[in-house]
């Protein structure tokens, strides 16, 4: 017999191949192949651990103190050190040693939309799609600093193809395609209650992308790290594919990092509301960590301080700065040598499979568990972690649901908040209503502007200067 079904018979997980005669040849390979990326002894220790009697209940929230963070200097920051903190990026941009990479691995279940999430189209007058505008601002950004970036992309399995396939049609959105670099993260297979890996069809595996954490070691198993570290490439900066209005490239949060000599930074927002769905920033034990907002419980996550504002007030918008050395340590750690390894999550889920007869099953309730591993689980594992403020108007505006907040419409109406008071910083009177939400729909090409200030430099050249008008694209 085939020592790979072997193997998974004594590690009773024989079910995997209760199908595998009746398989066509070419189906028995493929199935064999899913079955050579799973590591059993991982998923043996995450039964142990994630699933048996002795699982530790929920996380650990002993000794937990709210984060310390850098404020804006809006918000009584020293504004001599962002001064500072600015042109130390802007030099290390000058010098190529950044460069961007977006999580883009996600299935996009909430929005509804079929097909890999940065093809969504998310601008108000053009209709860009998000990767076009993330092309747009690290091209922009590049040609500021007088050096273009690399870009990483990571895909899943599912969307790997289709996410290429998207950047030939469209030229790579006028990015150097010898400087996009593509790849796949890890996958994990998904098991029922009893820690038996399912099956989705007789011949595959329920396997799904292992969590954007999976990145670090995508990052080292793709060549990606050696090819920064041939490039001279320190820092990564790191973004999820679902916000449009980040600033990919940020040099005052490179510089804090910089100047910290941090592995691994982050940026904070002031939480909207108590109960808003973010992770986070918390200390414990002396190290900095990230609590998902659904391991908080309700009254904590409520908690005022002296003041009267929220105790847990810094909530995580997923951007992060990452020293390339620390990745490197992670992913070494996370494929089980010495060192840090990330823990995994466990999310119990409807996963479509099959029965002991092979019929296809349908759950409606959760009939098993995926195994994710989150990225900001990596910051109690760096040295001086660093956590800015950044303005929620410059930096988020998430496209995560198909309707009401966080959705295509509310994305929609913060960009055109922001193409405002650009205008507005610059002497233009734009009319808009109490929050900011100009009466006219118009665009700002990232390519004339993609923050504030690149946005003024352009702006100073217009002579004359344009009438913004409905509908205009100012490119
Ligand atoms: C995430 C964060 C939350 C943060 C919020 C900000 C987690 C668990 N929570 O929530 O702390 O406040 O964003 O918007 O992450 N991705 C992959 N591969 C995967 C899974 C995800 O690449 O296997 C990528 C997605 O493509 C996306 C990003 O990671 O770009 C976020 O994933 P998602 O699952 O949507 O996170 P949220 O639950 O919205």
């Amino acid at each position: 017999m085939n020592s790979l079904i072997e193997k998974f018979q004594q590690a009773g997980q024989g079910q995997v191949f209760a199908f595998f005669e009746e398989l066509a040849p070419e189906e028995q390979r493929r199935l064999l192949t899913e079955a050579a990326e799973i590591d059993l002894e991982e998923v043996a220790r995450l039964t142990r651990t994630l699933l048996g009697a002795s699982a530790a209940a929920g996380v650990e929230l002993t000794g937990l103190a709210p984060a310390p963070y850098i404020k804006r200097p809006e918000h009584g920051g020293d504004a001599s050190g962002w001064a500072r903190a600015k042109a130390v990026g802007e030099a290390a941009l000058r010098a190529g040693r950044v460069a961007a990479f977006t999580v883009a691995g996600g299935q996009g279940t909430r929005l509804g939309f079929d097909g890999p999430k940065g093809t969504f189209r998310v601008t108000p007058v053009k209709a860009k799609p998000l990767f076009q505008v993330f092309a747009e601002k690290l091209r922009a950004a590049g040609t500021r600093y007088g050096r273009p970036l690399h870009w990483f992309i990571m895909t899943s399995h599912a969307n790997h193809a289709a996410t290429e396939a998207f950047f030939e049609e469209n030229n790579h959105f006028g990015f150097d395609r010898g400087r996009v670099h593509f790849f796949r993260q890890g996958r994990m297979p998904a098991v029922d209650f009893a820690g038996k890996i399912l099956l989705e069809t007789k011949g595959s595996v329920a396997l799904s992308p292992d969590g954007h954490g999976g990145s670090l070691r995508a990052l080292a198993r793709s060549g990606s790290l050696d090819l920064m570290a041939r490039e001279g490439i320190e820092t990564l900066s790191y973004f999820q594919v679902d916000n449009p209005l980040v600033r990919c490239i940020d040099p005052a949060f490179i510089g804090w990092h910089l100047e910290h000599r941090s592995e691994m930074s982050s940026k904070m927002v002031t939480k909207a509301y108590a109960e808003e769905k973010v992770g986070h920033f918390c200390t414990q034990g002396g190290r900095t960590v990230v609590i998902e907002y659904s391991d908080l419980p309700l009254e904590r996550q409520r908690e005022t301080d002296a003041t009267g504002g929220l105790r847990y007030l810094a909530g995580s918008i997923a951007i992060h700065l990452l020293d390339r050395e620390f990745v490197r340590r992670m992913a070494v750690g996370a494929s089980g040598a010495e060192g840090a390894t990330l823990p995994f999550h466990r999310a119990d889920k409807k996963i479509p499979t099959i029965d002991a007869q092979g019929r296809t099953v349908k759950p409606e309730k959760p009939n098993g568990v995926k195994f994710e591993l989150f990225v900001f689980d990596a910051i109690p594992f760096a040295r001086n972690p660093v956590i800015i403020e950044t303005l929620r108007a410059d930096d988020f505006s998430p496209v995560k649901n198909a309707t009401g907040l966080d959705s295509p419409a509310t994305c929609r109406d913060d960009q055109l908040r922001q193409f405002a008071r650009w205008l507005r910083a610059n002497g233009v009177a734009v009319a808009t209503d109490a929050t900011g939400l100009p009466a006219m729909t118009f665009e700002v090409s990232p390519l004339f502007g993609y923050d504030g200030d690149s946005f003024a430099e352009s702006w100073r050249k217009l002579t004359p200067a344009p009438a913004i008008c409905d509908g205009h694209y100012l490119a």
